[in-house]
């Protein structure tokens, strides 16, 4: 009777260990082959991976070529995209139809992406051909990877490389992690932020290693709750909340925290911008902290008066709200005499922002670093290097 039992038990147990092991989806039985096209099979993978609780789409070591995707969910439970090898797109940005993503995760719960391959954006011509600096109605390029409508899901060990636009964008996720992600671009590259949320809640980034010519990480519209923690950025122009107050109707920004952030060589260091005439908006309760500069143009930065190429018309002061934001212990090297500026609006005067713990040095010729105060009046504590506000605007 013991003896039934416990055989009883351990059948138990086995069926309760095949249901929680992934079935797994390997592209190559689905006719993937290295150095060729492998956009059907890998459609084909996630379509029958997704129809199955607990899956694994697997795309082994080695170079294959992929076209646009939409790895569509919801799908039947969680699902893995495990990406060992190298995916590369296609060259040519007519190949995309207009549509602004080459791989395009939607309208997924639990996704793991895994395995530590590189989505390879081959970008290098569509930056010769990019117009986003003279044309304020260019075309968007092709992101490396959307993530739409993506919920309790984690990103990890992966690198985006070359993206044609920004690498990795997050639109309406929740509960998102990004885990020890790498994205490689070159400092002259357009238009190539590493990673920009926008409309999303509970979103954590950790250890990421991010080198692009444009933003290391942008925080827009419709984002609240947002943890960077262990982030380094260089080169590229830093990490930014904002831009804000382009559009119509944006969302609040709030509960942003920056925590332990290394930045080299970057044009800005930690920044929040708002366009001038713009509609209004609120940003709100974000902390930046422990940040390392080494050799920043901008280490601080709050720049009402954003508007890059001149494409707005900077009639009227900024109406984006911003309130409760924290400055401290931020330490290192600025590039330029202006390490610190918190230039806010006349209209919507910034309220409780706090300058704590700096000490940045500037070691160009000219005099020493400053510190510029426009529509705020920071509370300080600790070192305070340059000065607070030595000049007023
Ligand atoms: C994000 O990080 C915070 C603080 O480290 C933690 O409390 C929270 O559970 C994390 N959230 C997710 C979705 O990982
Ligand atoms: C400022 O922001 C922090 C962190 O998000 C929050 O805990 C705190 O309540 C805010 N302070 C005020 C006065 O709103």
């Amino acid at each position: 009777m013991g003896k039934n039992l416990s055989i009883a038990t351990i059948s138990l147990l086995l069926v309760l260990a095949s249901t929680n092991a992934q079935q797994v989806f390997d592209v190559k039985s689905y006719g993937a082959q290295p150095n060729a096209d492998i956009t059907q099979a890998l459609t084909k993978a996630w379509k029958a991976a997704c129809a199955v609780a607990g899956s694994k789409v697997v795309i082994s070591a080695g170079v294959y070529k992929l076209g646009l995707v939409t790895l569509l969910g919801p799908c039947k439970g969680a699902i893995e995209f495990n990406l060992q090898g190298t995916l590369e797109a296609p060259l040519d940005v007519a190949s995309f139809n207009g549509k602004d993503a080459w791989v395009f995760f939607q309208y997924i719960d639990g996704l793991t992406v895994s395995g530590g391959g590189v989505f390879d954006g081959k970008g290098q011509q569509a930056w010769q051909r990019n117009t986003c600096n003279k044309d304020k109605n260019c075309n968007i390029l092709p992101f490396n990877i959307r993530f739409d409508y993506v919920t309790n899901s984690i990103v990890q060990g992966i690198t985006s490389k070359d993206s044609k636009f920004f690498h990795i964008n997050l639109f309406e996720c929740k509960k998102l992690q990004l885990q020890h992600v790498t994205i490689t671009t070159p400092g002259d590259s357009p238009n190539t932020d590493g990673i920009h949320i926008g409309h999303s809640s509970q979103i954590n980034i950790t250890n990421a290693n991010i080198g692009t010519g444009d933003d290391c990480i942008s925080i827009g519209d419709g984002s609240q709750d947002i943890t960077v923690n262990q982030v380094t950025c260089g080169p590229g122009h830093g990490i930014s909340i904002g831009s804000l107050g382009r559009y119509q109707n944006e969302q609040p920004v709030s509960g942003i925290r920056v925590i332990g952030a290394t930045l080299s060589n970057t044009d800005n260091g930690v920044r929040i911008k708002t366009w001038p005439s713009s509609t209004s908006g609120v940003a709100s309760d974000i902390h930046f902290e422990n940040v390392i500069m080494n050799n920043v143009a901008n280490p601080i930065i709050i720049d009402q008066n954003y508007c890059p190429n001149n494409q707005c018309s900077n009639q009227s002061p900024s109406k984006v709200k911003i309130n409760n934001v924290s400055f401290k212990k931020i330490s290192g090297t600025s590039s330029t005499k202006e390490a610190v500026n918190l230039i806010c609006s006349k209209s919507v005067p910034c309220q409780q922002v706090v300058l704590s713990d700096i000490d940045l040095a500037y070691k160009g010729g000219g005099g020493s670093a400053t510190s510029t105060c426009a529509n705020v009046q920071p509370a300080v504590s600790g070192k305070q290097n340059p000065p607070a506000c030595t000049n007023k605007l």
